[in-house]
């Protein structure tokens, strides 16, 4: 019985406390400074890091098209010049304001920084969904050392 409460409580204690809310705005703010000029969607990206801190992204668009990057790869370079830390919980708006899936690239990316266990908002009022439940099976850096042929 105290082993469990135990367990309970450090379990509490590790996480910290999500303000969803917060990461929406944060990410319907990233938007604004977003640049689409040939698709006129914006995208943006807010996450709660490992260390309590905020970080942020939006799409960077490119006349090459294919050389878009979108707003969770802005995210992830906002992590690393900054906290450097793992992603826990991220929030990813589109201009309209409503809160939109990554895409399969950035799904692969956000595995790198968060892993399986990294948080989506799903919207208002909706339970979030696992990375893990979006990329099942994923590829992750564990793989290349025991992929690697010798
Ligand atoms: N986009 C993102 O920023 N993130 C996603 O997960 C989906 C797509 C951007 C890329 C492009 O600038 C625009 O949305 C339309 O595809």
């Amino acid at each position: 019985m105290f082993t469990q409460r135990k367990v309970y409580c450090e379990d509490v204690s590790a996480t910290p406390e999500i303000e969803w809310a917060h990461l929406r705005e944060l990410a319907r703010d990233a938007t604004t400074r977003s640049y689409a000029p040939y698709s006129h969607v914006r995208v943006g990206a807010g996450a709660l890091t490992s260390s309590g801190a905020t970080v942020v992204g939006s799409n960077i668009e490119n006349a090459s098209y294919g050389l878009t990057l979108c707003a969770e790869c802005s995210l992830v370079s906002d992590l690393i010049r900054t906290d450097g830390g793992r992603l826990v919980a991220v929030a990813i708006v589109a201009g309209d304001g409503d809160v939109i899936a990554p895409c399969g690239r950035c799904r692969q990316v956000l595995y790198e920084h968060g892993g399986g266990e990294l948080l989506l908002d799903a919207g208002e009022g909706l339970e979030p969904t696992t990375l893990a439940q979006l990329l099942p099976g994923a590829f992750g850096p564990e793989d290349l050392g025991i992929r690697r042929t010798p």
